[in-house]
């Protein structure tokens, strides 16, 4: 009887443990020593030559019945504005190594085919080539990142395409005129080369190094344009990449990528985007914040070889990969966005922000139908995922001062070992002095009290906005577009010059102080 009896109160507590309400103090830093801005670019996007990344998800065709601007869906162009898209790389990924621009150019209906065998096979037609891609970007209003073929291209090919976007005279402004545009375009982002450790060409990085200086050498500044040349960089974990092109490229390069997908493991199931259960979402968010370690060894090697931070960290893929849809091309990574994806998006971007002193560019794969994409399309339905709307809550923090927040949260650890706080805060200040904080609960079935200081007492306008779902695996999908989507917040007050924040669980919250 008595043992009965202890198993029941043991179990109670552990029940009222379990859905206790968590108290996170945060100290927000509203006068920081370095006063660090979090570059917009932090913010980026990846539009890849992948399943129905650009034909079908950016681009129909101007005979397309779908409704459309010049052939570029007209819903995903109004929701790639709303999110103030920054900057956007293009044409890959592992497609960029076997991408031959000249294919792209002229009349559509000219243009060769040719079969895209690192995905699926699948037939390009190339009639999204250079001019669509750089069209798009003015419409959008963001910065191109051409990404060049150094894999089965020469540099001779590389040179006359930097030469035909952005020169104002000569043969291939002359080109580039014939096909319809007489204004070079200013493109500022030059990638020489994508995983050039694997697909990009299974190279060493020694190899990749001397190459890389050869290419971009002939990769010329015309007409007032500046490139920004970035070399292709390491796979998460391969510290030697970094290494090895620090010490044979240096300044040579502006900016070195790296790659970081959370994937449970790249042989076997990468287990389902919407079935999934408990410890899967915690192993997930256990293995996106993994993030945060990989950057800082990366950094600290770059640190020792370039100690002035002359050159730039570009985490220029990263996201979820799931195992595609039950149907789908396994080649064309078509995978499901559901409230889990929306807490990596928001734990990964918190950790983007502490670091842009050497960090300046993320690109999350990919924008559309991709991964873990912005906007799924379905024929003329568009649907905008969870992590559009974490993006879109966030965007807030570009180009805004980075303000640090000494929080102490819960933590849980991963069945794999890794540790990741429930309570997740990030803040900053933009130009006209409103201070915006996004907090994010990631547990499952404990709401959060949290209690933050705020500069001076009283007077602050507020106003809240929060993502959550009654459960996790919510998805947004064809029937349902709309299961998942931010509302008003107001559960919070300001008392005694504190804010105090009542957050449900598994919810994001960001909050816009305004003097
Ligand atoms: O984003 C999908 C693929 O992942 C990219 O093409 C490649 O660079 C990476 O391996």
């Amino acid at each position: 009887m008595k043992r009965i009896i202890l198993t029941v109160l043991a179990a109670a507590i552990l029940a009222m443990t379990a859905s206790a309400q968590m108290k996170v103090e945060a100290a927000i830093d509203f006068s920081p020593e370095n006063e660090n801005i979090i570059p917009k670019e932090i913010y980026g996007q990846f539009a890849e030559h992948l399943g129905s990344c650009i034909y079908g998800g950016l681009w129909v065709g101007p005979d397309s019945e779908i409704p459309n601007i010049d052939g570029y869906r007209r819903d995903v162009l109004q929701a790639l504005k709303d999110l103030k898209v920054p900057v956007m790389r293009w044409p890959g990924g592992c497609f960029a190594d076997e991408y031959h621009w000249r294919d792209g150019i002229g009349p559509r209906e000219d243009r060769p085919r040719m079969v895209n065998s690192n995905w699926g096979g699948t037939v390009e037609d190339n009639s999204f080539g250079t001019h669509e891609f750089l069209n798009l970007c003015e419409m959008i209003g963001c910065e191109p990142y051409i990404s060049g073929n150094v894999g089965s291209g020469t540099v001779e090919e590389l040179a006359k395409w930097v030469e035909y976007m952005t020169a104002a005279d000569g043969p291939m402004a002359k080109l580039r005129a014939e096909n319809g545009r007489k204004e070079p375009w200013k493109v500022k982002f030059l990638g020489v080369g994508n995983e050039s450790w694997g697909c990009g060409g299974n190279m060493v990085p020694e190899y990749y190094s001397y190459l890389y200086n050869r290419y971009q050498t002939y990769c010329r500044d015309y007409s007032g344009n500046k490139l920004y040349k970035i070399a292709s960089g390491a796979s998460d974990y391969d510290y030697n990449w970094t290494e090895v092109l620090m010490k044979n490229i240096g300044s040579r390069m502006h900016g070195v990528s790296l790659h970081y997908y959370t994937v449970k493991g790249w042989n076997g199931s990468k287990g389902s985007a919407t079935a999934f259960n408990e410890e899967e979402y915690y192993n997930t968010l256990g293995k996106a914040v993994e993030v945060e370690p990989v950057i800082q060894k990366h950094i600290a090697i770059m640190d020792r070889y370039d100690p002035d931070g002359k050159v730039d960290l570009l985490l220029d893929e990263w996201g979820t990969w799931f195992d595609v849809e039950p149907g789908t091309n396994p080649g064309h990574l078509y995978q499901q966005n559901s409230m889990r994806d929306a807490m990596v998006a928001a734990l990964s971007l918190n950790i983007f922000h502490k670091y842009t002193e050497r960090l300046k560019m993320a690109n999350i794969a990919q924008i559309a139908n991709v991964l873990q994409s912005m906007v799924l399309t379905r024929g003329e339905d568009m649907v905008l995922t969870p992590t559009y709307h974490v993006f879109r809550m966030y965007n807030v923090h570009q180009d805004a001062v980075h303000l640090p927040v000494a929080y102490d949260s819960e933590r849980f650890t991963d069945s794999n070992g890794r540790q990741c706080p429930y309570v997740d805060i990030t803040a900053s200040r933009n130009a006209e002095g409103t201070v915006n904080i996004t907090l994010t609960n990631v547990s499952l079935d404990r709401t959060a009290e949290i209690v933050v200081n705020l500069e001076e007492k009283g007077k602050a306008q507020i106003c809240g906005e929060i993502l959550t779902s009654e459960n996790i695996q919510d998805h947004n999908d064809f029937g349902s577009p709309d299961k998942v989507r931010p509302a008003e917040f107001k559960s919070f007050k300001v008392k005694d010059g504190k804010l105090v924040v009542n957050m449900p669980a598994k919810s994001i919250v960001s909050l816009s102080i305004r003097k």
